[in-house]
């Protein structure tokens, strides 16, 4: 392939620390890094080992400093309170400043750690670049997660502060985040200090003092007022930013640890190169900040680079309806568009033929990107019909941070082939290996796996669990990175992202772990067993359905159990799991071995066709879920 995507990419392949070295010059250093890659420190080297600088400098100061302060730097689109505001880089200087003093005056250093708990508002986002300007490590939670979910993550972060709004607004009710909080707190083995709470006009919250609990507002107002000056704290490339808790193939968490300098200097190359972004333009990824994405495209990446982004809190439909994204896009004359492809099947659901885009002016857009699941073809055409602009699937995950495979429109964009996300990126040497860990041939499905040392930007380690990055993430396939998704690598080095090889499912763009779905339908009392597999959904992809065993003698109601099961999951993960179908079963299919066949199971679910495992020990037990499915109790 003969193209200016091959080109760097040979050259990144020649000298890959020429190429980052190069990189790293659009970043602002204290220290520049003369050392680019040091192969000795940490599981798999570590970039830009000696070098000093300061994300929120990066993405703020520095612009101030370069006369861009009245340049709109945050607009603020609320479709839950019709509520609009643009922060200019000036406006975001102030209040990031005023965040990071309240934060020293309680205590918080460079090193500690700070819980953020809290929906799509500007807030988080100035919450997050002061933990960054004073060297603290974020740690931000999505809102959807229950009280247990919030609880392992301070727990694990032994977090100093948790900065939490009063309440989250998701269509037709508020989310009382207080009481997720306080309840967090409870079980949580490592209280934080202090909790500062952004008291939302929806619903106020009664904050304890005796408990630490203080007004985010009235603090932030008196550092504002006294124009404090805090300083961006240096700190070493090698430092993390921010910790991101993910699904692991159990029920805990893996913190996926995020550095500085090589996150800075990676998310600055991808958002010219991938998303064709410059100063000036407007760059809107509709996705939530406690998410991977919106880390990288909804916080760091575009004000890093200058661009102005859109923080907005609403859904894709019902907020009010189907053109909330095209108003958004029309109202700020956004350039390009990223969103998971979920977002896209329900818009397409109630507006099958586009109406409410025909109402609008979206002549500003060049670019839509879709991330966070597998793109469908047909979602793809339609949007492609639709817009009349290029539609780009990119694979990325938590881990990564940023794209491991994407067209990079901005160097040149290549050829859409639907169902792939198209080429790796520099820095990614991708490749498909067999179990053995052997590449294999083009076009064969295997696994696939990121040949070490992985890029600026990537995972460094899971936070206080070295071994358990090693084991998850290095040790299966020596030399490379498991990625845990499989597909393939065609002739024309396209690569197709076709499963997950592990437990994870993919529900709505969220990602869930069967494997904690099992342990807390297990943690029942009625319940002996169970299996959990992702079931296809039309406009989620997937949803989770459990098949439940109960324990011997248990003769209540199975409807009352099922929605006892069902509320177990929504309290102890939270609603994001979308857990609603709980199907007893008498047995479960099993190999002889004792392994529960839920790839068989999943089969019968998804309605495809399937074999009788030669090893499984009760045929039987497959009519049983095919029963179940027939009398399928929906909970809600
Ligand atoms: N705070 C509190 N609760 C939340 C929440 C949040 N931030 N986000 C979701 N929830 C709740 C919802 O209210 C819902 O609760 P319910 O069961 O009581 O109704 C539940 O979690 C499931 O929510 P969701 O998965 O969002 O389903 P939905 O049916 O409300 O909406 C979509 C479906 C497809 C419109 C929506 O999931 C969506 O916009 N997805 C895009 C996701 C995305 O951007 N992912 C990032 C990857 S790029
Ligand atoms: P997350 O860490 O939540 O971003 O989820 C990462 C996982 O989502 C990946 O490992 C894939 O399984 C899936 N995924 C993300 N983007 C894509 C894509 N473009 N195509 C296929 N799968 C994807």
């Amino acid at each position: 392939m003969s193209s200016r995507y091959a080109d760097v990419y040979g050259q990144w392949k020649s000298d890959p620390d020429a190429f980052w070295a190069k990189a790293a010059e659009d970043i602002d250093w204290y220290q520049k890094p003369r050392c680019v890659f040091d192969p000795d420190q940490g599981a798999y080297g570590r970039w830009f080992a000696d070098g000093v600088g300061n994300t929120c400098f990066n993405c703020v100061d520095r612009h101030v400093a370069a006369g861009r302060g009245q340049d709109p730097a945050i607009i603020f689109d609320s479709a839950m309170t019709s509520v609009s505001q643009t922060y200019s880089f000036d406006d975001v200087l102030q209040e990031v400043t005023a965040v990071a003093a309240v934060l020293k005056n309680l205590g918080v250093e460079k090193g500690d750690r700070v819980v953020i708990y809290m929906p799509m508002i500007a807030e988080a986002v100035f919450s997050m670049l002061a933990c960054a300007r004073i060297g603290a490590i974020h740690s931000v939670v999505f809102g959807g997660f229950a009280a247990q979910e919030l609880a392992s993550r301070v727990d694990s972060a032994r977090a100093k502060v948790v900065i939490a709004a009063s309440c989250g607004l998701e269509p037709g009710k508020v989310v009382a985040y207080k009481p997720l909080l306080d309840a967090a707190i409870d079980l949580a083995g490592s209280k934080p200090s202090y909790c500062l709470i952004v008291q939302r006009a929806q619903l106020r919250a009664d904050l304890k003092t005796d408990r630490g609990e203080l007004d985010f507002a009235n603090l932030v107002g008196k550092e504002r007022e006294k124009k404090t000056e805090i300083a961006c704290v240096p700190v070493a490339a090698t430092d993390p930013l921010y910790i991101l808790y993910t699904s692991g193939t159990t029920g805990k968490p893996k913190g996926v640890v995020r550095d500085n300098g090589g996150h800075m200097v990676a998310l600055q190359w991808s958002m010219r190169n991938i998303y064709g972004l410059r100063p000036g333009d407007t760059f809107w990824t509709a996705s939530d900040i406690g998410w991977v994405v919106g880390h990288s495209y909804i916080v760091y990446g575009p004000l890093l680079a200058g661009v102005t982004t859109v923080l907005f809190e609403g859904k894709p439909v019902g907020t009010p309806d189907a053109g909330t994204f095209w108003r958004v896009v029309e109202r700020y004359r956004v350039n390009v568009l990223f969103t998971a492809p979920t977002a896209f099947r329900a818009i397409r659901r109630d507006d099958p033929d586009g109406i409410f885009v025909t109402q609008r002016d979206l002549s500003s857009l060049r670019t839509l990107f879709l991330a966070g699941e597998r793109a469908d073809p047909e979602t793809l055409r339609w949007a492609e019909a639709l817009f009349r602009i290029p539609v780009i699937d990119h694979w990325w995950q938590t881990e990564t941070g940023w794209a491991i495979v994407a067209n990079p429109v901005g160097l040149q964009p290549l050829g859409v082939k639907h169902g792939s996300p198209t080429v790796p990126m520099p820095g990614f040497g991708v490749e498909v290996l067999d179990d053995a860990g052997k590449p294999i041939k083009h076009g064969l499905l295997g696994n696939l796996a990121i040949r070490l040392p992985l890029p600026p930007g990537c995972l460094v380690t899971f936070w206080e669990a070295d071994e358990r990055f090693r084991e998850t993430c290095l040790n299966e396939f020596p030399g490379y990175y498991k990625t845990a998704d499989a597909g393939l690598i065609d002739e024309d080095g396209y690569v197709f992202v076709m499963a997950r090889t592990d437990d994870i499912i993919n529900c709505a763009g969220h990602r869930l772990s069967t494997g904690a779905l099992e342990e807390v339908c297990a943690a029942h009392p009625d319940v002996a067993e169970c299996a959990v597999v992702g079931a296809a959904d039309a406009i989620k992809g997937q949803v989770p359905y459990g098949f439940l065993v109960l324990k011997h003698g248990v003769n209540r109601d199975e409807t009352a159990i099922s929605q006892e099961v069902v509320d177990l999951v929504r309290q102890r993960i939270g609603p994001v799991a979308a857990f609603r179908t709980a199907l007893i079963v008498p047995k479960l299919p099993k190999t002889r071995s004792g392994k529960i066949l839920r790839g068989t199971i999943q089969k019968i679910v998804d309605g495809e066709t399937w074999t009788m495992p030669a090893t499984i020990d009760d045929p039987a037990t497959l009519d049983m879920i095919i029963a179940a499915l027939e009398e399928r109790i929906y909970v809600s």
